[in-house]
């Protein structure tokens, strides 16, 4: 089944102002042509003294609105149709001045005039002096316009092109592209709660060891993350990482098997959807002792019990959320991801084919195959563990319309 990017065929507005971070809009202009948008670009006067006009019209291919005098009127744009059939509007870098002139309502030149004209989101990646950002008509600005629904990406904390370090560094182009990705998604999931598990859990041996695995919970996080920018209430069952919760995102934090099953087992009716990508120890330690077991003898035996299986018991239950599982396989991996589906009754099973390269564990890629009820797939190749959450996240909606 063919996955078309979030992103072909969007008509995306770029803004550019002067600061010196001008030349990365240059790079994220390239990023989201890349991935098939329809790219304009209105620059300030200011921002021509940074990168030149032509270098994005030579990149965009098409003419950029700015202050200049154009000798050809022919392919001119104007500040109105550079806005027409918008999905979105993002001005990278934007300085102090674009945001208060847009704060204050001021139209005085190409990009402010095309801002008033606009009826689609607008997304801002504020770049300046870290004294500049603190400055307090700048934050009053910022929370104007936020109020108002314009959203912002945060600037990064490092070294400035003053020479200081500080907050106000253009965020990365990473993030200003994911950013507007998740404003450009459908909320479906609004009014809705999904709970997710991450990571490992840990079972103790005594008191200072335990048994575990090599989760790092990012698949689970990047899951908790696509729900949220679908619009979903996202309650996240996390065994220890040592990852920062995402944000807007309920945390439960959780170490044992035990403890996991309990936390979900009290959200998951609330629940519209329950995915487990946690990591789950499928055996605990018998006995373990609150103490630290000393080295006394030659030998040592432990004897392990077999943890509750926290997907199969939900599976269980009449009415149970819709219920995605992981499958995390070296041999047959196809065939045990399908019997995994069935025995645990899901209705849809994310298979982890551990042998594929750029799949497993600490990776930041993934390379899975989502299997639905019917045994539909679709097999995804090697990709950022964040794209791979928002196609299981599109994968589940799309079920559920159909199912529940
Ligand atoms: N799972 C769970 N509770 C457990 C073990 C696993 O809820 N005690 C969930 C995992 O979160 C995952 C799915 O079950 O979504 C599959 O887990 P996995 O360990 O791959 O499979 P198992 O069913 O445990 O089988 P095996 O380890 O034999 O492959």
């Amino acid at each position: 089944m063919e996955q078309r990017d979030l992103l072909f065929g969007k008509r995306i507005l770029l803004g550019v102002t002067g600061s010196i971070a001008a030349y990365k809009a240059v790079e994220i202009m390239r990023r989201l042509k890349d991935r098939g948008a329809e790219v304009r670009v209105a620059m300030t006067r200011n921002a021509t003294s940074f990168v030149s006009r032509l270098t994005f019209e030579t990149l965009s291919g098409v003419p950029v609105l700015c202050e200049e005098f154009r000798r050809d009127e022919q392919t001119a744009i104007g500040h109105i149709e550079i806005t027409d059939n918008l999905d979105l509007a993002l001005i990278a870098p934007a300085t102090a001045n674009i945001i208060g002139k847009i704060a204050a309502g001021i139209a005085d030149d190409s990009l402010t005039t095309a801002v008033m004209a606009l009826d689609c989101p607008l997304l801002i990646a504020p770049a300046m002096n870290d004294r500049m950002y603190r400055n307090r008509v700048l934050r009053k600005n910022i929370k104007t316009l936020a109020e108002m629904g314009v959203k912002f990406v945060e600037p990064d904390c490092g070294s400035l092109a003053c020479g200081v370090i500080g907050e106000g560094r253009l965020a990365e182009t990473d993030r200003i592209i994911q950013d507007l990705s998740s404003l450009l998604l459908s909320k479906d999931l609004s009014g809705r709660t999904v709970l997710v598990t991450a990571g490992p859990t840990r079972e103790p041996i005594d008191a200072v060891r335990f048994i575990s695995n090599a989760s790092t919970g990012k698949m689970g996080y990047a899951l908790a993350v696509a729900a949220k920018e679908r619009g979903a209430d996202v309650i996240l069952i996390s065994g220890p990482t040592q990852l920062a919760p995402p944000q807007g995102v309920k945390m439960i934090f959780v170490v044992t098997a035990q403890d996991m099953q309990a936390a979900v087992k009290e959200h998951a009716r609330q629940s519209s959807l329950v995915i487990m990508a946690a990591a789950v120890s499928d055996f605990a330690p018998l006995q373990s002792s609150g103490r630290k077991i000393k080295k006394e003898s030659a030998s040592l035996s432990l004897q392990l019990e077999r943890t509750v299986d926290i997907l199969r018991e939900l599976g269980r239950e009449k009415d149970h959320p819709f219920l995605v599982g992981f499958a995390a396989e070296t041999d047959d991996a196809e065939e045990n991801a399908v019997k995994k589906l069935r025995d645990k009754n899901l209705d849809m099973i994310v298979m982890n084919d551990l042998l594929r390269q750029g799949s497993g564990f600490a990776a930041d890629t993934n390379a899975v195959t989502i299997i639905d009820r019917s045994e539909k797939k679709i097999e995804l190749p090697t990709m950022p563990k964040s794209d791979v959450a928002r196609i299981v996240i599109n994968a589940a909606i799309a079920l559920m319309q159909q199912t529940h």
